[in-house]
C-alpha cells in the first residue's frame, strides 16, 4: 500500500497529481494531425457515427457529472440533441427513444449495477448503437457495448473519483468531435479542439501548482457545516462535482446550484456561516455570474471564487479570489475541476477522515 502511494499521503492525492499523465495517455493514439480518429471507438464507429442523429448519456455519481458537461459540448459543437440521466432513474421509466440515437454509458469501473442494467435495457430499446466510456478493459460494460473508448487513467484506488472523471471528460470531448465531424463541426473548429487537447496535460500540470494555496484555503472550510457551490453553463456540473467530492470525503453538507437559480430559493440560506464557492472562468456567462455573486455578497455571504487571470474581480472583505492560469472556454470544465478536487482533499485531511475509504461508501457499486 505505502509503496504504491509513493511520496503521497493518500491515493486520492496521488491520483489528482497523476492527471496530466492520465490525460496524455487517454489522448495517445486517438489524434492524427488536426483530427480525432473515429476508429478509436471501434472499427464500426465511423459508419455508426455518420448515422447518429441524437445522443443519450447515462451514468451514476461522478460519471454522471461528466455526462452533464458533455451535453453542453454535444449540442454546441456537434449540433446533436442530447439527453443525460442517472442510470437508477433511467432504468425504471418508460422512455421514448429517438431514431438513430447513440446510447452512451460512462463508468470508471464498468461494473456499476444501475449503469449496466440501463445498458442492457437500451440494447433492447431500439438504439442505433451502444458506446461505453470506461476505465476497466475487462469490465462487463466494455464487453457488452458495441463501441468502446477506454479511459487510460490507470487503476483508481481512492473511492473519490478524480482522474477517472477528467479522463472521461477528455474522452467525451473526443467523442463530441468524432460525432461533430459527421455533423455541424467545421474542420477549423475540429483543429482548434485538437490543439486544445494536445496542450491540456501541460495546462493541468500548471493548475496543480495551486496545491499549497488551496491547502491553506481549506482551513476556512474545516469547521463549517454546509457549503454552497455555484456555476453556470458547463461549470454547473463542475460545481456539482466539487460539492460531491467535499461531501463524500469531508462529510460536510455541500450543494451545487446553477447560479441563476439562487433567487428561486437557496439565497435564503446565505449567511456568514456558509461559505459559497463559485467557479468563474472568463466566459460569456461571467457577467451574469458576477451579478449572482453580488446577491450573495449583499446578504453577508463569504465568497471563494475560482477565476482565471482575466476575470475582473477584486479581493475585498468577504471575497477571496483564487486565480487559475488562462485557458479556453472549451476545456475550462476540466481545468476548474482540479482546484475543487484539491479543496475537498485538503479539507478532509484537516478533518482527519479516512480520505481514501470514506465511511458508508464502496469504490464500485455492484448492487442496486
Ligand atoms: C465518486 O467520487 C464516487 N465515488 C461515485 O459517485 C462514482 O462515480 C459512482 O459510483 C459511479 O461509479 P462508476 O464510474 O464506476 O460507474
Amino acid at each position: 500500500d505505502a509503496a504504491e502511494r509513493g511520496e503521497y499521503r493518500h491515493f486520492m492525492l496521488k491520483e489528482i497529481f497523476e492527471q496530466p499523465r492520465a490525460i496524455a495517455d487517454t489522448l495517445e493514439g486517438r489524434l492524427a494531425g488536426n483530427r480525432v480518429l473515429p476508429e478509436s471507438f471501434g472499427n464500426l464507429a465511423p459508419e455508426i457515427f455518420a448515422r447518429v442523429k441524437a445522443v443519450t448519456l447515462v451514468a451514476c455519481g461522478t460519471s454522471y457529472h461528466a455526462a452533464l458537461v458533455a451535453r453542453y459540448w454535444i449540442e454546441a459543437l456537434a449540433g446533436l440533441p442530447c439527453t443525460v440521466e442517472v442510470a437508477s432513474e433511467y432504468r425504471y421509466r418508460k422512455q421514448v427513444v429517438p431514431s438513430d440515437a447513440l446510447f452512451v454509458t460512462l463508468s470508471q469501473s464498468g461494473e456499476t449495477a444501475d449503469t449496466l442494467a440501463a445498458l442492457r435495457l437500451a440494447k433492447s430499446s431500439g438504439y442505433a448503437a451502444t458506446l461505453a466510456i470506461c476505465n476497466v478493459p475487462e469490465s462487463s460494460l466494455v464487453r457488452e457495448s458495441d463501441l468502446v473508448l477506454l479511459t487510460h487513467a490507470g487503476p483508481e484506488i481512492g473511492v473519490a473519483s478524480t482522474k477517472a472523471f477528467t479522463t472521461q471528460l477528455v474522452s467525451l470531448l473526443l467523442m463530441t468531435v468524432a460525432l461533430g465531424h459527421e455533423n455541424a463541426l467545421s474542420d477549423t473548429a475540429e483543429a482548434h479542439v485538437v490543439a486544445l487537447l494536445r496542450a491540456l496535460p501541460g495546462k493541468v500540470e500548471a493548475v496543480l501548482d495551486l496545491d499549497d494555496r488551496i491547502a491553506a484555503l481549506a482551513e476556512v472550510f474545516v469547521d463549517k457545516q454546509h457549503t454552497l457551490f455555484l456555476g453556470r453553463g458547463e461549470q454547473y456540473p463542475i460545481a456539482m462535482e466539487g460539492a460531491l467530492k467535499l461531501k463524500e470525503i469531508s462529510y460536510i453538507h455541500a450543494e451545487a446550484y446553477p447560479a441563476g437559480e439562487l433567487k428561486h430559493g437557496p439565497l435564503a440560506l446565505i449567511d456568514e456561516q456558509m461559505p459559497v464557492v463559485a467557479v468563474a472562468p472568463n466566459n460569456a456567462l461571467l457577467e451574469k455570474l458576477k451579478s449572482n455573486l453580488e446577491e450573495v455578497r449583499a446578504r453577508g455571504g463569504q465568497l471563494y471564487v475560482f477565476a482565471d487571470l482575466h476575470v475582473p474581480m477584486v479581493e475585498e472583505e468577504g471575497v477571496t479570489v483564487i486565480r487559475l492560469p488562462e485557458t479556453d472556454d472549451l476545456i475550462d470544465p476540466i481545468i476548474f475541476t482540479i482546484p475543487l478536487q484539491l479543496l475537498a482533499y485538503h479539507v478532509a485531511v484537516l478533518k482527519g477522515t479516512d480520505v481514501d475509504q470514506p465511511r458508508n461508501l464502496a469504490k464500485s457499486v455492484t448492487v442496486e
